[in-house]
Parts: C-alpha cells; structure tokens; sequence
C-alpha cells in the first residue's frame, strides 16, 4: 500500500466515526484526493425516511463541489462497516465498494476530471483498488447527452 493512498484509506475511515446512521448501524466513510494533496471527506447521513438517505461518497463529493474542489479530484477511498458499541465502524474482512448510485455519481467526476478514478476500498487488512471503469463499465455520463 502506497503511502498516499494508506492516508487515504485512513482518512475514510476516520470519516466513517462520524457516520449519521441510527438505522442500519452501517457506518461508512469516504476521502477523495484533491490534486494539491488536500482531502474531503464525507460520511453517511441517513433519514427517518430510509430511502433519502445520503451515502458517504455522494456526501464527500458534494462537499468537494461547494467548496469549489470537485474539478481538483483524483482518487477516493471508502471504509465502512457495522458500528460496534462507543467504538468506530467495524472494517470488514471484505471491502466495501460503493453502491450503484454512487457510482454514477463518481462517474460525474470522473467524466469532468477526465480521469479513470481510482477507488480504494477499504478491508481489515489494507484495501483493494478498482477503477471507476471496473466498477461501472459502459456507463452513461456527461458525453452520453451529446452523442
Ligand atoms: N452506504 C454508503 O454510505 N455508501 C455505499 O456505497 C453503500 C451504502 C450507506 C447507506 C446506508 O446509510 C448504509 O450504508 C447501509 O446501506
């Protein structure tokens, strides 16, 4: 694992303690890598209403993009995983990838950026990397509308 995306990994899992998820008990954190080494983070927010509930990575990059930032994405880590009593979310020995929506959303960036993002999903012991085009092959995106 190299030293930057290990600080990412570590920064999504930080970002999952402070998971809004009363419901499932599923707390998931998210960093994205900005291209001057910055990083925004994002975590779950879930709702009485279970259905409008805002994943993790939709948080962060919505976070990125008010900020002015979302252009300046490079790389994204997610870490998630039931909460256990006062400690944090508990990684599993699977990673978690992010969920279809989310990926749709990360493809936005991805398209803008003009890079095949990579995701790094945390596990107990380290974190596996995907890129976008393996999570959400034959996407539709921003170029989909002018074809
Ligand atoms: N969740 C995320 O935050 N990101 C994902 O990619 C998968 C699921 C959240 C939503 C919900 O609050 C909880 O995990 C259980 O589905």
């Amino acid at each position: 694992m190299n030293d930057v995306s290990a600080k990412l990994v570590h920064a999504a899992i930080d970002a999952a303690n402070n998971a809004y998820a009363p419901y499932s008990n599923f707390h998931v954190g998210a960093a994205l890598l900005l291209d001057n080494g910055d990083i925004v983070t994002g975590a779950n927010f879930e709702n009485a209403s279970y259905g409008i509930t805002l994943c993790a990575e939709t948080v962060a990059i919505a976070k990125a993009n008010s900020d002015g930032q979302m252009r300046r994405i490079i790389a994204m880590a997610v870490a998630g995983g039931p909460k256990s009593g006062e400690g944090g979310a508990v990684i599993g020995a699977e990673p978690i990838t992010p969920c279809g929506r989310c990926r749709q959303v990360i493809k936005e960036v991805a398209d803008l950026v003009a890079i095949d993002l990579p995701v790094h999903c945390a596990h107990a012991s380290g974190h596996e990397t995907h890129l976008l085009s393996e999570l959400l092959p034959h996407g539709f995106g921003p170029a989909s509308l002018k074809s």
